[in-house]
């Protein structure tokens, strides 16, 4: 009786607490990283500008090999164009397509700098609580027949499209981060 007592008043305080919670570090960065997700389920209740703006900036920041940023960020709010690249998107959603400029210098690896951008603004768009997804799908039909109509410059080829939008997490149980491998098959010390 007491025992069972006592376990009910330990759950009590513990779910006050981060142990039955989830995860969170108390650092913001860190909770963002660990609770983020490729977003499949969006609403649509448009990205404001300013928000759409802090993303860029972050992509800007990105660092790059030599500090080359050898980079273009098309943003793309059309509906039809959108939809014309990525299967099932919603209305409201906004797509930036990282693309990157070939180049012979040595020391440079343009897709590895465009990667670092679009992680970048994947992270900063679901630290303003959007839902974001990186895809490398359709950057082949963007390069081989859209780059004109899209105005990415000649000389660079697209290498990723993030896909921005709102979320309403109360309703969504088909997203959901996919399970990862373990630390111990990942992480070897020496
Ligand atoms: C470089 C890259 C390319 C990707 N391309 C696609 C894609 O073409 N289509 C898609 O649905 N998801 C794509 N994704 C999303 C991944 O499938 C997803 O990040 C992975 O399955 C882990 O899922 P989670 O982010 O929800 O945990 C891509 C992700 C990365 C990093």
């Amino acid at each position: 009786m007491y025992r069972k007592a006592a376990i009910a008043v330990l759950l009590l305080l513990l779910s006050g607490t981060s142990i039955l919670k989830g995860q969170a570090s108390g650092n913001s960065t860190i909770d963002v990283i660990m609770s983020g997700y490729s977003a499949k389920l969006f609403i649509s209740e448009p990205v404001t500008d300013q928000q759409l703006e802090q993303i860029l900036k972050c992509g800007i920041k990105a660092p790059s090999a030599r500090n080359s940023q050898l980079w273009k960020f098309t943003v793309v709010k059309d509906y039809a164009l959108i939809a014309d690249i990525i299967r099932n998107s919603t209305p409201g959603n906004i797509i930036v397509i990282v693309s990157g400029q070939d180049t012979n210098q040595s020391g440079i690896n343009v897709d590895f700098d465009c990667a670092l951008a679009t992680e970048n603004m994947y992270l900063a768009a679901q630290s303003l609580g959007l839902g974001a997804h990186i895809y490398a799908g359709p950057v082949g039909i963007i390069n081989s027949s859209k780059k004109e109509a899209l105005g990415i410059p000649e000389g660079y080829r697209a290498i990723s499209v993030l896909r921005i939008g709102n979320i309403d997490k109360s309703v969504d149980a088909t997203s959901g981060a996919s399970t990862r491998k373990t630390f111990q098959e990942m992480v070897n010390y020496k």
